[in-house]
C-alpha cells in the first residue's frame, strides 16, 4: 500500500511511538511470553524495537520469536565475536530512545537497584542515558517483600525510572494477589504517555542561569559564593532532554547541546539575560547573583598594607529577577531559588511576591551535605496561586524534571484557555 507522505507526517505528530527506538528488555519469568506482544505492537505502531533477552528469560521465549516478530536481531549475550569492532550494543544503548523492561523479574529488579552488570540488558541499562520503564511480573510475597519493596523505591525516587504497576489477580504459580504483569496495552500505553511527555517542552525557548557570580576586586581577587552551578546545568539538560530551546547563562563552563553563554559578574548576568528574556517561554535562575560589588576595581594587585584592618567599599548589585518581574509578559513563567539559613518559609515566600515571581524553589542551606557544592538537595516550592509542595532529598536532576513537569503543565494550560 503507498502512503501518503503528508499523512505520515501527520501520523508521526500524533503517534509518539513512530520513528522511536526502543529497547525491550526481557527477564526470566513466566510472564515473558507476554514480551512477545508488547513488541508486535509497539513494532506496528512504529517504534523499532530491539529485543535483549537475559539468558533465564530464554527459557521462556526464544531470541527467533522475538527476532522475527521486531524485525531486529534479538541479543542475548553479553561477550560475542564481534564482526565489527564496535560493540553494537553500545551503538544501540547510545541510539535508544526508551528502554522498556517487561517483565521485570524480582531478580533484575535487584540488579538494577545495585547497578549491576553482569548480563548485555544490566549492562545496556547503565551504558544508556535514555528513560527506562519497567513492567514488574512476580509472585505477590516477591513483590511486598522489603528488599524488592526497596529496590522499586530505589528505581523510582533515585534513578528516576518509570514504574508500571503490576495488577491484581491469579498469577502462573496459583497464587493471588498483586503481582501480574501490567497488560500489554497498559504497558504500550504507559510508553507512548512516557514518549509524548518526554517532548512536553518542544518549542518552547528556556533560560536557566547557573552558577555563582565572581565580583572582581583586583586582578586576583573577587567576591564569590558557594554555588556550583549544579542545580542549573541540571535543569538545563533536563528541559534540552524535553525538546526546549534552551540558553544557559553560567559562570561554571560546561560542554553542551544547547547554546552556553558565559559570564562572569552580576552585571554581565543581567547584560545577558535582559538581551535573551523577550523571547523566552520561562526564566529559571538558580544562580546565586552576588548582591553587592566592591565600588572600585583596583588594576594592579592590591599589597598588603601596613595598616592591620583593610575595608572594602561595597555597592548594590541589581537584582535581576527583580527587574524582570516588574516586565515580565503575563504568559512568561518566572522561576527564582532562595538559599536560606533562617524562616525558609516566610523569606520564600517574600521573595516569592516581591520579585513578581510564579515560583520560587526554596532550601534551608544549614541542612548538611545537601544543597551547595551536593549532587542532591531538598527543596520547598511554593507557587503565586498559594500552593506549596515539599520534595524530601533527591537528586538535583529529578527536581529539574519536576521542575519541567510544572513548567509544561503550566504551557498546556495556556495553550488550552480561550484566547479572548
Ligand atoms: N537574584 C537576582 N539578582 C540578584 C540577587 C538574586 O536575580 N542580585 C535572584 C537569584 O538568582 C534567586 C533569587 O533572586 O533566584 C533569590 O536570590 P537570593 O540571593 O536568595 O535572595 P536576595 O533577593 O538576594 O535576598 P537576600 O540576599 O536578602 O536573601
Amino acid at each position: 500500500m503507498r502512503r501518503n507522505k503528508k499523512r505520515d507526517a501527520n501520523f508521526a505528530e500524533v503517534n509518539p511511538l513512530h520513528g522511536k527506538t526502543i529497547i525491550l528488555g526481557v527477564a526470566g519469568g513466566i510472564a515473558a511470553y507476554k514480551a512477545c506482544d508488547i513488541a508486535s505492537m509497539l513494532r506496528r505502531a512504529g517504534a523499532d524495537v530491539h529485543a535483549v533477552l537475559t539468558p533465564n528469560a530464554k527459557e521462556f521465549v526464544t531470541q527467533l520469536s522475538l527476532t522475527t516478530i521486531t524485525r531486529n536481531t534479538a541479543h542475548c549475550e553479553q561477550f560475542q565475536a564481534q564482526a565489527d569492532w564496535k560493540p553494537e550494543h553500545i551503538d544501540l544503548a547510545k541510539k535508544a530512545d526508551l528502554i522498556l523492561v517487561a517483565p521485570a523479574t524480582a531478580d533484575i529488579v535487584a540488579k538494577m537497584a545495585a547497578g549491576m552488570c553482569d548480563e548485555l540488558l544490566t549492562t545496556l541499562i547503565l551504558a544508556s542515558s535514555a528513560k527506562v520503564m519497567i513492567a514488574p511480573a512476580m509472585n505477590p510475597k516477591m513483590l511486598d517483600h522489603p528488599a524488592t519493596q526497596n529496590n522499586l523505591a530505589t528505581l523510582q525516587n533515585h534513578y528516576r525510572y518509570d514504574l508500571i504497576q503490576p495488577d491484581y489477580g491469579e498469577l502462573a504459580c496459583g497464587d493471588f494477589g498483586t503481582g501480574k504483569m501490567a497488560s500489554v496495552e497498559t504497558i504500550v500505553a504507559a510508553v507512548a504517555a512516557r514518549l509524548l511527555e518526554h517532548r512536553t517542552l518542544s518549542g518552547k525557548k528556556i533560560i536557566v542561569t547557573a552558577g555563582g557570580t565572581r565580583e572582581p576586586i583586583d586582578p586576583v581577587r573577587f567576591i564569590g559564593n558557594r554555588s556550583s552551578g549544579k542545580m542549573g546545568i541540571a535543569m538545563a539538560d533536563a528541559a534540552y532532554a524535553r525538546g526546549a530551546e534552551v540558553t544557559l547563562i553560567s559562570t561554571v563552563e560546561v560542554d553542551r547541546a544547547y547554546q552556553v553563554l558565559m559570564v562572569e559578574t552580576a552585571h554581565e548576568m543581567q547584560e545577558t539575560v535582559e538581551a535573551e528574556f523577550d523571547g523566552c517561554h520561562a526564566l529559571v535562575m538558580t544562580a546565586a547573583v552576588a548582591d553587592f560589588r566592591p565600588l572600585g576595581f583596583s588594576d594592579q594587585k592590591i599589597k598588603k598594607t601596613v595598616k592591620e584592618d583593610f575595608s572594602l567599599e561595597l555597592t548594590k548589585n541589581p537584582d535581576i529577577l527583580d527587574l524582570l518581574g516588574r516586565i515580565k509578559r503575563d504568559e512568561q513563567f518566572i522561576i527564582g531559588f532562595a538559599a536560606e539559613s533562617e524562616e525558609l518559609l516566610s523569606n520564600a515566600a517574600q521573595k516569592l511576591k516581591r520579585k513578581n515571581l510564579d515560583m520560587i524553589v526554596g532550601n534551608d542551606i544549614t541542612v548538611p551535605d545537601i544543597g551547595f557544592g551536593s549532587d542532591d538537595n531538598a527543596v520547598i516550592i511554593l507557587s503565586a496561586d498559594g500552593s506549596k509542595e515539599n520534595l524530601p532529598r533527591q537528586p538535583k536532576r529529578a527536581i529539574a524534571e519536576h521542575l519541567c513537569d510544572i513548567i509544561a503543565a503550566r504551557f498546556s494550560e495556556l495553550e488550552t484557555l480561550p484566547t479572548h
